[in-house]
């Protein structure tokens, strides 16, 4: 059975369609790799799977056997479907572990105090944050730490399945090297992971499945080496301010 079933998914604002009836499942243990050019409709997609902030107008989403397209954020994030946001979210004002703690609380409700700061230490070391960096303000941290930071508040709530929006946007080559590292990690723990990025080489070492958007629509889906030598795909991507390298 998939983990994620998304069936014919629409979300419009005024007169776009941001998204236009897009249909796709992830298989549990996979990484599947979304792209497509700016404004496609990516980060409205993991929006309305989350419920954060809206969910869609009309269409299904099941996800691990439970329909959640009508759900609050809060309670499909207790079934176990986490994210992180394509700019770099955190309290800027709380500290690095104050930061993973609040999420993990959040996230995983009724676990004791010390069964949640256990939680909390484990996600900043599977992200690599180290412990000489827990007590730094949030705001206080590099671009690269301050995504750790938002990947470690999305693992201390312990999911089935983690969205990750672009995370490698703004990165250097080695951070995306060490990236690319960090999500295979967390897809060994056995997290099922749907992955936007723009940088393809990124969607093509880590993805068993990669479904492209243009304009809310599904382009195509399918294996990723397939996928980049679609001429459609190739059309899609020519001339857009993020070119695909
Ligand atoms: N809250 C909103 N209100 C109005 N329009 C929105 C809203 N969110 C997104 N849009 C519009 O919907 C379209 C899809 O946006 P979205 O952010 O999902 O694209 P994207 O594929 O994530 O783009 P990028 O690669 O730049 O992140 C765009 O035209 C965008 O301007
Ligand atoms: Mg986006």
């Amino acid at each position: 059975m998939p983990l994620l079933e998304v069936e014919s998914v629409s979300k419009a604002f005024g007169s776009l369609k941001a998204l236009d009836k897009v249909s796709f499942k992830v298989e549990p243990g996979e990484i599947f790799g979304i792209a497509g050019p700016n404004g496609s409709g990516k980060s409205t997609l993991f929006n309305v799977i989350t419920g954060i902030p809206f969910g869609p107008d009309s269409g299904r989403i099941v996800f691990d056997g439970v329909e959640i397209q009508r759900k609050a954020g809060h309670k499909i994030a207790w079934l176990g479907l986490a994210r992180t946001f394509q700019r770099e979210t955190s309290f800027d004002k709380l500290t690095v572990f104050e930061n993973v703690l609040v999420s993990g609380a959040y996230g995983k409700p009724n676990r004791s105090p010390e069964e949640e700061r256990a939680g909390a230490l484990e996600a900043l070391d599977i992200v690599g944050l180290p412990r000489s960096r827990h007590g730094r303000l949030a705001e206080e941290l590099s671009v690269f730490d301050r995504k750790c930071l938002m990947l470690a508040t999305a693992v201390a709530m312990q999911p089935k399945m983690l969205l990750l929006d672009e995370p490698a946007s703004g990165l250097t080559r080695p951070e995306i090297e060490t990236s690319i590292g960090l999500i295979r990690r967390i897809a060994d723990l056995g997290v099922t992971i749907v992955l936007i990025e723009h940088v393809l080489t990124f969607l093509m070492s880590l993805s068993q499945h990669l479904l492209v958007l243009n304009q809310g629509e599904v382009l195509t889906i399918g294996n990723p080496k397939d996928v980049i030598a679609d001429a459609r795909v190739i059309e899609a991507y020519l001339g857009t301010r993020k070119a695909a390298v």
